[in-house]
């Protein structure tokens, strides 16, 4: 249950039962893969399935169904294996996961194919993600198909499947204060993290090693790990969006963009800066840092209750066309430049995105075709960026120079919150706090 209260799943589960309306809900936790032979990758539960249950289990299901005026959770988990508890660890047996997480029944995962078709009997539509877990898949379709083939008149039959983040998804955009509280950790931890990780910043030093200190710091902080692979680019690396291979030597002279997360009770952190690796900035890419940071600026300020997702990226881009305007990379007119998205070559992603239990976290951009209004408890990214690759040759003087600046916002009931640790954004700052850690 990673610390949160039990309570908090009850009461998700609770809201999930009000809108099932006589359907199921199946969630799985996904199964351990492997690294290579018999090494595995460490396990991370489904984010949708934890939301709900608090269970960390891996090959695990869940079956929410409906039940007068509330509901029950029921699971699936796999058996204790003394044997492989001498190698792994020991284990919860199944009568400990149904006083811990609230479950009325708990059975073992081998009795799937025994138990699982007389939970979804009664009802004509499941909430499954397809792909999620080929055997709860298979019991799926095979309740599909006897409908077709042999439901006796009068009774109902599993006539069709539903996404669950058509429910769940909604629900995850709104961050309770226990959650708020993990990502307010993560984006803490990492930003910490940063500051220290400068001390290995100078020509010569790997871009793994930077990676390496980052992350250090992350697991030193009490992080689990990071929540995304960690980008760390340097000369036109810079430029490549998610760019993780990390495996150039840093050259004097050289921006390196570092974009790392970390991740606290499955919670994710979401930070980038860019630092000049020699310690100062160059004239040409002062002149872009300090476009991207008035974008940054100018976005951050626009998030509160109220403001719409999409004018947070029209204040971003239209301070970072105004720039390229000034630098003489673009021409002509500022509203022409946009309309035509002429700006695209040099910024090609969004301002934002929803951050939570994933990076990218679930939740609509639009309703209808309207872009979202913010409300108090949305996570989000404010990350302007501008991005001049090889290819660029028009713009001879900006070439190989990536920069992005990220933060993470948390939208509240007087305006907005900025997480972490405000690291420094201006050039002078970032300067200065290179100096610092040398
Ligand atoms: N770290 C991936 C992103 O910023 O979207
Ligand atoms: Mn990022
Ligand atoms: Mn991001």
């Amino acid at each position: 249950m990673l610390g949160f209260s039990p309570n908090l799943f009850w009461e998700r589960r609770k809201t999930v039962f009000s809108k099932l309306d006589e359907t199921v809900l199946v969630l799985t936790s996904g199964s351990i893969r492997n690294k290579s032979r018999d090494t595995e990758i460490p396990f991370r539960p489904d984010s949708d399935f934890f939301y709900l249950t608090g269970v960390c289990e891996p090959d695990s299901v869940a079956v929410l169904r409906p039940n007068g005026s509330d509901g029950d959770l029921i699971l699936f988990i796999p058996s204790r294996d003394l044997d492989k508890e001498r190698w792994t660890g020991q284990r919860m047996g199944l009568e400990g996961f149904k006083e811990e997480y609230g479950a009325v029944a708990v059975y073992g995962r081998h009795q799937l194919e025994e138990y699982f078709p007389s939970l979804i009997t009664n009802t004509d539509k499941i909430h499954f993600r397809i792909g999620s877990d080929q055997r709860v898949q298979d019991l799926i379709f095979a309740s599909l198909k006897a409908t077709r083939l042999y439901k006796p008149r009068g009774e109902k039959g599993l006539q069709g499947v539903l996404d669950p983040g058509c429910i769940l998804d909604e629900m995850r955009l709104f961050k309770d204060d226990e959650e708020l509280d993990r990502i307010r950790r993560a984006t803490q931890i990492t930003s910490e993290s940063f500051c220290e990780m400068l001390k290995y910043c100078s020509p010569g030093t790997g871009e793994w090693e930077l990676a390496a200190a980052l992350e250090f710091g992350f697991r030193k902080r009490g992080a689990s790990g990071t929540a995304y692979p960690t980008i760390v680019g340097s000369g036109s690396n810079s430029c490549v969006l998610h760019y993780s291979d990390n495996s150039r030597r840093m050259e004097a002279g050289d921006l390196v963009l570092v974009d790392g997360g970390a991740e606290v009770d499955l919670y994710a952190g979401d930070i980038t800066r860019t630092f000049p690796v020699s310690g100062s900035f160059t004239p040409p890419q002062k002149a872009v840092y300090e476009v991207v940071q008035r974008a940054h600026r100018s976005a951050i300020d626009e998030v509160a209750p109220g403001a719409v997702l999409d004018s947070i990226h029209r204040v971003a881009v239209s301070q970072l066309v105004e720039g390229l305007l000034d630098l003489g990379v673009l021409e002509g007119s500022a509203e022409e430049i946009i309309d035509k998205r002429a700006y695209k070559k040099f910024f090609p992603h969004q301002t934002s995105h929803w951050l939570g239990l994933d990076v990218h976290d679930v939740g609509d951009y639009f309703v209808g075709d309207q872009s979202r209004t913010l409300q108090p408890g949305m996570v989000l990214t404010v990350e302007p960026g501008l991005y001049f690759p090889r290819l660029s040759e028009d713009v001879e003087e900006f070439c190989g120079i990536g920069i992005r600046i990220e933060d993470d916002v948390v939208v509240t009931e007087e305006g907005s919150e900025l997480l972490g640790l405000s690291l420094p954004v201006s050039t002078g700052d970032v300067e200065s706090l290179l100096e610092d850690q040398k």
